[in-house]
């Protein structure tokens, strides 16, 4: 039904305004208790073969929406309707920022991905922070309740306009004011939009960004996972550097991988994508080289690191082989859009099949 008839009809629609239809949709069925209940029917499968231990909490299940969807955390309550065992919030930079003009976000449908210039186009922390609160005041129970709340996860990255010099600066300030607001939380420092911030991948950047924060977690109660993001187009000597840092430090995992500026085997014409013009590459023509990482990160951290996948997600089978390479848990966003909102469902289902 949703590829048939649904899907047809939203992509008359430019990819943003389906988007905010999408946010408008979930909003309101999460406040009509009839239609909450048959959406959430309909799209979560609980069983307890499904729930995860993974960076010292307990997930529902290890599908869940990676970030870039739900920007200022307004939609954390809402989403675990359609299934999702964790939403991955963000990116939130410190400051607001409108992002890049639009039109910035483009599907390719004979590839079934999209291209995404968005550039970190969000409200910024205090109104994240604010659109949070109520999860630390034991506010977490999502709309309709009995459903086990979902794990939230807080991606951040600085704001374009922050030189490279005082990007440390910039996470750090999120961490601290956001620190009590999410289960666990991710440099980005991979996303291709945002000029200058993929060079921060090195050792040398990435500690400067990540002990600061380690620093600051120590002075805390409350222990928060921290992950870094990575970008599938680094070689594997960057890489390399990058495990360093995590398996050097006290950074708990690495989520892999974000979307690629690559264009290579694409089946769109040429000068439909010249026209598109530049921005990240996600979905099926991401598949192969983000289970690679995956695969590569699992055998030199000796698997003894959690690895969140990220990257091409399109089919059932992609998942169950992210997680055979070494994921600890999955994440789907381009996926969500081509397959509907039954995909996490579909997923999770495929695993207790497994199981059985
Ligand atoms: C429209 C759009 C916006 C995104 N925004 C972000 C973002 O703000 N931060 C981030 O870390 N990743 C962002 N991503 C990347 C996704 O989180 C994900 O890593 C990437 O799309 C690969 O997964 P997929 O092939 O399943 O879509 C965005 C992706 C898309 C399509």
């Amino acid at each position: 039904m949703y590829k048939k008839i649904i899907r047809p009809i939203l992509f008359r629609f430019s990819a943003e305004r389906t988007h905010a239809m999408t946010a408008w949709g979930l909003r309101l069925a999460g406040r009509l208790p009839v239609v909450r209940s048959v959406v959430k029917r309909m799209f979560t499968l609980s069983d307890p073969r499904l729930e995860r231990e993974v960076l010292g909490m307990k997930f529902t299940n290890p599908v869940g929406l990676a970030a870039g969807f739900d920007k200022d955390a307004s939609l954390y309550r809402e989403l675990p309707m359609l299934g999702l065992g964790f939403v991955e919030v963000g990116t939130v930079t410190p400051l607001p920022q409108p992002g890049n003009p639009q039109p910035r976000l483009f599907r390719l449908p004979k590839d079934r991905a999209l291209i995404n210039r968005m550039g970190f186009n969000n409200r910024g922390m205090a109104n994240a922070a604010d659109n949070l609160r109520s999860r630390q005041r034991g506010g977490m129970e999502p709309p309709g309740g009995g459903h086990p709340t979902p794990v939230v996860g807080i991606n951040i990255g600085k704001n374009t306009l922050t030189p490279p010099a005082e990007a440390p600066a910039d996470y750090l300030k999120l961490f601290r004011r956001l620190y009590d607001f999410g289960d666990y939380f991710v440099v980005n420092v991979s996303c291709p939009n945002v000029a200058g911030l993929a060079s921060m991948q090195t050792e040398e950047h990435l500690l400067e960004i990540v002990e600061p924060m380690l620093e600051f977690r120590r002075g805390q109660n409350d222990y928060k996972p921290i992950l870094v993001k990575i970008s599938p187009d680094l070689s594997w000597a960057e890489i390399d550097e990058v495990i360093k840092v995590v398996t050097g430090t006290l950074v708990d995992g690495i989520v892999a991988v974000n979307t690629t500026t690559e264009r290579e085997g694409l089946h769109i014409s040429r000068k439909k994508l010249d026209a598109i013009g530049r921005g990240g590459l996600s979905g099926g023509p991401l598949t192969r080289r983000a289970l690679e990482v995956v695969r590569y990160v699992h055998e030199k951290t000796g698997g003894g690191y959690p690895i969140i996948a990220s990257g091409g997600v399109m089919t059932v089978d992609d998942a169950l082989a992210m997680l055979d390479a070494g994921a600890d848990l999955v994440q789907i966003y381009t996926g969500l859009i081509y397959n509907g909102p039954g995909f996490a469902r579909k997923i999770c289902k495929a695993l207790l099949k497994k199981e059985s």
